[in-house]
This record gives C-alpha cells, structure tokens and sequence, in this order.
C-alpha cells in the first residue's frame, strides 16, 4: 500500500556516520535502514543511487502566523510548512506571542493556528513581560504543554524587551524548570538612540534600519546574557547569531566552558548588507531584519564559526512580508515590518555554502541542519535521525543537480525572495514527511491538517519533558567565584 516505501541504493547520512542502505518506511516509522532490503509487491521504490538520503530538516526559529510591531506576517502555518517541505524541511519550531500578556492564552492562540499545518512542528515561548502569573504559566507550559524553550527579547524597546531584571528572573525560572532561555542580543536601549540619530541626519529609508544598530548593539547584548547566565549557572541559546561581534562573545564563553548555543541564520550565512543599502526601496526593504545583515565578512566568519563548532546549528528567522506590507515604512525605516524569508530556502544555502565549499561533510550538515535541533530540544531520536523507529522524515538530495532561488518560483506567499537569484549546487528532489512523499518530480502533494504538534510530552521517542540543552552544550566546569560545580540535575538524572 501507498503507506510502505522503500528508498534504495542511497548514501544514508547521519551526524554520526554515513553508508550506502536502503531505507524501508511503513505507517510513517522508518523500519529498517540496511544495505540490499528486500520487499513484496505494493511497495513504492524510489531509487536513490548516487544521491544522498538524509533527515528532513528542522528549523528551529521560525515565526509563521506572526503579528510582530507592523502587520501580520504573510506566511500561515500551511504557506509557510509547504514552502519548507519543497525545500527539505519537515518540521519547524514557531515562537509563540503572548496574548494580552498571557503565555496560555498566546498558546491556545498559536495551537489553533497551526491546525492547518501539512508538516509536524513545536513551540518556543515569547516571554516579554514579567509577573507571577508568568512565573505560573511558564510552569504550566513545560509541565503540561511540552514548551520547554522561552525567549527574552533585550531589543525591541517600548514593546517586547525586558530589561536585566526580568532576564535574570528569567534565566532563574528556566533553570528551576529545566527549561532552556533563548535570548535576543541587541541593546534596545542604544537602537532606539541610533535611530533617531539616522532621524535626525535625514537617513528615513531602509540603510537607517542597518547603521541605527551596528554589530557592537549586538556584540554587547549577546555578552550581557551570556554573563548574567554564568551567574544564574545555567545554559543559554543565543537566536539569530548576525556578527562576528557576537560570535566571538560566544567563542569566549565556550572556550572559558560556557554553556552556550549559537544559532545562526541563513540569510546571514548567505547574504551581506548590500542589499539594505540598493537604491530601490523594495529590494532594500526586503532585507530588513533585527539584528540587521551585516557587511561583508561577517557571514564569511559565521560560516566558519559554524564549521567549527563555535555556532551550532543553523535556523531561519523566517518571518515574512510582501512589498506593500515592507512599504509600510517607505518614509521612516522605523516602520518597516522587520522580517525576511528562508524556511524553504535554508537547506539548500546550507549544503552549497557549507558542504559544496568543502568546509563540512554531509554527517556535520545533517547535524547542523537537524540532528542538533532535535537533541536540544528533545525530540531526537524520534526526529534528527534516519533510524529504525525514527519518524520517517526524509530528504533525497541529488549532489550533481543544483537550484535556483527566485519568488516567481518559491512556494511561500511573499512577492519578493530575499536571495533572488542565488544559485548552487545540490538539489533536494525528494521530501518524505511522516511517511509520505510530499515533494517529487518538482510537484508538491500536501495535506492541510495533516502535521501534528511535537513537544516533548507528545513523543513516544523522547525521554522527558525537559530541554537537553544542557547536555549538548560543553558543560561548565567552574560556576560562580571559581568553585567547582555540582553535575546539574539533568545530567543527574541520566535521561540518555
Ligand atoms: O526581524 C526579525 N528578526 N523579526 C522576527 C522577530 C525576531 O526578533 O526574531
Ligand atoms: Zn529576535
Ligand atoms: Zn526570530
Ligand atoms: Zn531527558
């Protein structure tokens, strides 16, 4: 039936090994990953020889069905899931917003509007303000909904970020929860100087959004969470990693024993700011993001930043808009919807930028791309992993083949490509999610309603409830004034 599968004669790569195997698939688990599998009649074969058959991609920064500052962003659960599942990705992470300040109520909101998904996701919690019933409900998340992710926004003033008070609370309640604290690292303080500078020097158009905030806003945020997380002793994600600036503050802190999670994104490993600064303000507004793309150099250190280990694994930010919506700010920068796309175009940036150039093997893309995903947010090895008893979440990928990036031909909904034009080598051909083949033969075949909602209290595959980031983030060997450190409870707890 239409429910077996079998992949044969394909180069199986995972983070930690690759061989050629054939892969069987039934009722959407993968049964058997060996070489020379033999099965009857009624099963669809696909033939895989000299292709690369890896885990479906996992995005984890998203924000679909999204109302950040401006307007809504353009990409629902469904667009945007069915652009990813074109483009190798078969699960997301999306931010959860608050509604009227409650992370329940923001939740239900969230839960609702991912009933339309085609592809299975998970939810990080926005926190952007801080009282007891926060402190409640953050509890009432990771205990009974499965978020076990919550991030503190230290840009955005005026709006959603919290200041060094609410960030340490913050850092506390998720160690007390086992909860990982996601953090974004820009000075809002300062933006909200540096833009009214640009203001005040008749710079309105979408440059203003890259000079009001230049990497030291980003270097400096990122180094204040990372140190008011080494005193609350506890791990901490830092999202959307866009400059050396902040890199290095990761690099510091890892290589003093930090544990710290850097997250890079693909319009920063693929794009520079020669973009914001194009003449015309469709093409310039299209690449305003926060922390802005940065000038050359930058994503070249990122890249290199990423095949080290320094930065760990590899998201999208993606967060929407069309040109009439970005034209919302076509008098003041100030008002540009802040966003650009890339859940479907990030494995294919990846692999070229990152494999085709030689700085990783398939096994570190794989990692990079998923399988470090999974791990820190506790949904490996049923994701992340091409495994007996793994989802069958699935991509083929024809090294020989390349791809073309182009808003005339992308499945999301914005009218403009913030990497129009981008060629390069590899092509994803091949998108099995949950079982099923969704994307072949440059046709998509997805299902509104099918994707389901994977947190950590949903899996059968999955060992508990808690944020693994702990574990897959060098551990702290010195805490606060240079004493030796108890093992933390998760590691206590052997949960691997
Ligand atoms: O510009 C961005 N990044 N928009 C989405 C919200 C956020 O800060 O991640
Ligand atoms: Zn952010
Ligand atoms: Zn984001
Ligand atoms: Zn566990």
């Amino acid at each position: 039936s239409s429910s077996k599968l079998l992949i044969k004669g394909g180069t199986v790569v995972n983070a930690h090994h690759q061989e050629v195997a054939d892969v069987y698939v039934e009722d959407g688990i993968i049964v058997s990953v060996q070489p020379n599998i033999n099965v009857g009649d009624g099963v669809k074969v696909i033939d895989a020889t000299g292709k690369y058959v890896m885990p479906g991609g996992i995005d984890p920064h998203t924000h679909l069905d999204s109302d950040y500052v401006v307007t809504e962003g353009i990409d629902d659960f469904f667009s945007g899931q069915a652009g990813a599942l074109a483009g190798g990705t078969t699960m997301h992470i999306n931010f959860v917003i608050p509604v009227n300040g409650s992370l329940s109520a923001g939740f239900e909101a969230f839960a609702e509007k991912a009933k339309k998904s085609c592809m299975d996701y998970g939810f990080h919690m926005n926190v952007i303000k801080w009282d007891e019933d926060v402190e409640k409900e953050m509890e009432i998340m990771v205990k009974e909904k499965g978020v076990n992710s919550f991030k503190f926004f230290l840009a955005y003033k005026g709006r959603s970020m919290v200041n060094d008070e609410v960030l340490l609370k913050g850092l506390k309640k998720c160690k007390s929860l086992g909860a990982l604290t996601m953090v974004h690292g820009e000075n809002g303080d300062a933006i909200v100087e540096g833009q009214q500078m640009m203001i005040d020097l008749g710079i309105t158009g979408p440059e203003g959004h890259a000079l009001s905030r230049p990497p030291v806003l980003e270097g400096e945020a990122t180094a204040r969470a990372i140190r008011l997380a080494a005193f609350v002793n506890t791990p901490v994600y830092i999202v959307h990693v866009m400059s050396i600036d902040a890199m290095e503050e990761i690099a510091k802190a890892k290589q003093a024993g930090q544990r710290v999670i850097g997250e890079p994104i693909a319009a920063g490993l693929a794009l520079d700011d020669s973009g914001i600064f194009d003449p015309d303000f469709t093409t310039a507004a299209k690449n305003v993001m926060s922390p802005p793309i940065r000038k050359s150099g930058h994503d070249k250190a990122l890249q290199a930043a990423l095949s080290t280990g320094v930065l760990q694994l590899v998201g999208t930010d993606h967060c929407s808009f069309n040109s009439t919506q970005k034209a919302l700010g076509i008098d003041d920068f100030r008002k540009i919807p802040n966003g650009v796309n890339g859940i479907e175009e990030r494995m294919h940036l990846v692999w070229d930028i990152m494999v085709v150039s030689g700085l990783i093997t398939p096994s570190d893309y794989v990692r990079i791309t998923s399988t470090e995903c999974a791990r820190i947010f506790n949904i490996y090895p049923r994701k992340g992993a091409i495994l007996a008893g793994s989802d069958a979440d699935i991509i083929i990928l024809n090294p020989n083949a390349s791809f073309e990036i182009s808003a005339a031909t992308h499945h999301t909904r914005s009218d403009t490509n913030v990497f129009e034009g981008k060629k390069g080598k590899g092509k994803i051909e091949v998108t099995i999610a949950g079982g099923k083949v969704v994307w072949e033969g440059g046709e998509l075949k997805v299902v509104r309603g099918s994707g389901r909602c994977c947190s950590s209290l949903s899996s059968s595959l999955t060992c508990c409830r808690y944020s693994h980031a702990a574990a897959f983030a060098p551990s702290m060997k010195q805490g606060l004034l240079g004493a030796e450190v108890e093992e933390e409870s998760e590691e206590k707890e052997r949960h691997w």
